[in-house]
Formats: structure tokens, sequence, C-alpha cells
């Protein structure tokens, strides 16, 4: 019997996110905290170009948000970052059309979680207004308010829906337990899952989140893939990690970053890293060649090093 030769595993075929088509890298905006518009602007055109490039006609670029960005890294408050993006997208009406906007509502310091109806029917429409837009493509509940009951949660989120006011839903930073209880509450489906993912931080692909998304057919959306830039810095990674990443780099002919985020779109969920660079030539980069070759033996030295445990 002859082993058949090791596939790549990584996929850097188009994402769903509804009904909606989407580059398996996307874009996001936490560190948006500039105030140039036309600097910000050529920022995104050259990440949509990037990430379109040879993508089907109609795919487009989720552009990732939340009404409290701008609150730290270097903004001017809350809502800031939402407000800049909106100017952003107005000075240019094909932005709007070559992306997926998604946003986030939810976090309401100093309280500091508000999921109430009025609350998260406040934020969005604070949201909206700020992004400048009638519809936003993903509405996300930035994190789980324990005092929000899930079908009280999902009848508001169902009614943004029905109002015109967002597209689809998606949740962030839910256990799998209070995404079960939402998703068991709402009709028409949850759209995503963002949690914190990335070859540091492997807790999704073991704590059940990423099933759960596999199971219901949402798209996970891994929120700092490059653990905010210390999967390059190598701080607070196992050695052992950085010298897997390195290696597979070196063979590869690409840098620890492009490896981190492969291994990401290797993993069947079909996850969308959210990538945060504001640097074009990063995020091009990144685009252009993560499609690297990971097999599972590539991965697995990825895991086992990451959790500094030997697989059974
Ligand atoms: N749902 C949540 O609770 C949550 C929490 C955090 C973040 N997020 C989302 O996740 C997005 C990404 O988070 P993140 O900014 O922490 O992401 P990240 O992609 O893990 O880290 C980005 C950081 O890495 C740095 N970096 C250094 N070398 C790089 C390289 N070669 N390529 C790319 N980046 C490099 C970047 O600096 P330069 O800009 O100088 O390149 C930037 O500061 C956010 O924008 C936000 O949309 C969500």
């Amino acid at each position: 019997m002859t082993t058949p030769p090791p596939t790549s595993l990584v996929s850097t075929a188009p994402r769903v996110v509804g009904d909606a088509l989407v580059a398996p890298i996307g874009f996001g905006c936490w560190r948006f905290t500039g105030t140039d518009v036309g600097a910000a602007g050529r920022l995104l055109d050259d990440a949509i170009d990037a990430a379109l490039e040879g993508m089907p006609a109609g795919t487009r670029l989720l552009v990732d948000t939340a009404d409290v960005y701008g609150l730290d890294w270097g903004g001017a408050g809350f809502g800031t970052v939402e407000e800049f993006l909106g100017e952003v997208l107005a000075a240019d009406p094909a932005r709007r059309r070559n992306i997926l906007l998604a946003t986030k509502g939810g976090i309401r310091p100093p309280v500091p979680y508000d999921s109430s109806p009025e609350g998260l029917a406040a934020a969005c429409a604070d949201s909206r207004r700020r992004l400048r837009v009638d519809t936003i493509d993903l509405y996300q509940v930035h994190r789980p308010d324990l005092f929000t009951a899930p079908s009280d949660l999902a009848a508001t989120l169902e009614s943004f829906i029905d109002d015109g006011f967002v597209r689809t839903i998606g949740v962030s930073n839910f256990t799998v337990d209070q995404y079960d209880a939402l998703a068991a509450w709402t009709a028409s489906g949850l759209a995503t899952t963002q949690p914190e993912w990335s070859v540091a931080h492997l807790d999704p692909m073991r704590d059940g989140t990423v099933d759960r998304a596999m199971r219901d057919g949402v798209t996970p959306l891994a929120w700092s893939p490059l653990a905010g830039g210390r999967v390059l810095s190598g701080e607070g990674l196992r050695p052992e990690l950085v010298s897997a990443l390195d290696a597979i780099a070196a063979r590869e002919g690409v840098d620890r970053a492009t490896v981190a985020i492969a291994f990401l779109l290797a993993h069947p969920a079909d996850a969308v890293p959210i990538v945060g660079t504001q640097r074009s030539e990063r995020f091009t980069a990144l685009v252009r060649t993560v499609g690297i070759h990971l097999d599972r033996a590539d991965c697995y030295r990825i895991v086992e090093t990451s959790e500094g445990v030997p697989l059974p």
C-alpha cells in the first residue's frame, strides 16, 4: 500500500455569511483610529483590492468594527471608529458596495454590558447613524449580557432583521452554552460567531465553539488572529511554537504571520480571520501569500507546540 502525498488543508475559497460571499481574510477596525479620511480610504481600498483579487464576482471584504472601538487604542472615545468609518465609506460609495459591513453592540461602559431590548435598540440605531447606513450587513452582540434572557435577546435581534436595520446577526465571546441558548430562540439563525482564535489561543477548537459553528453552518470570525501582534513579537508564546512557525515559514518562503493565518484557514470550519494590521503592505502580503501548503502534520505540530502538551 502506498501512502498518498500529504494534501494542504488551507482553503482560500470565499466564506459564506448569511447569503453573502466574503473573502477568506477580513479587515478589523479596532485600531482604525486615525483622522485622515484620505489615508484611511486608501488603506481600505487597498485591502478591498487585495482581498477580492481572483475571487468570484460579488464576493466582498468583511470589515469588522464595533460601537465601542475608539475608547482605547488611540481613539477619541466611544463611537469614534464607527463615525470615522462612516465618513470613509461615505467618501466613496464603491467602498460600501465591496464590503460586508459588520459591527457590534452590547458593551456599554461603565455598565459594562447591556443587551436589554431598549439598550440594544439604542445601540443599533446609534451604530446605523454613525456608520451612515440604513442597514448593517452583520450585527453582532459583542459580549454576553448575563442579565438578558436569551429569548429576549433573540426577539430583539429578530426585530432588527424584521425592521430592515440589519441583514444578519451574530455573537462574539459567547460560551458554547450561551450560544446554544440564544440559537434555540433565534428563528432566522445566527450567521457568525466571533471568538478569540489564533495559534496562541486554540480554545475555540477545544471548547466546542467552532464545532457548534460547523454543526449549524455558522461562520466563525477569528479575532486577534495574530494574537494582537504577539505572534510576530513572540511575547507570551512558547518558544517551541515560534520555532515551529518559523520552520514552516522558512520551508514555504513566507513569514510567521502568514503561517499563523494559514493555520486558521486550514480548519474545516471555514473561518474568517479578522486581521487587524493598519498597514496596506502587511494586509496585502498576507492575502497574497496565505495559500501555502499546510498538511495535517504541520497543523498538529502547531497545535502541540502551542499547547505545550504531547498529543495522546
Ligand atoms: N470581538 C472582540 O471582542 C474583539 C476583540 C479584539 C479584536 N477584535 C477584532 O479583531 C480585529 C483584529 O484584532 P487585532 O488588531 O488584535 O489583530 P491581529 O491581526 O491579531 O494583530 C494586529 C496587530 O499586529 C501587528 N502586526 C505586527 N506585525 C504584523 C504583520 N506582519 N502582519 C500583520 N500585523 C502585524 C499590527 O501592527 P500594524 O498595524 O503596525 O501592522 C497590529 O498592531 C480587530 O480589529 C477587531 O475587529 C474583536
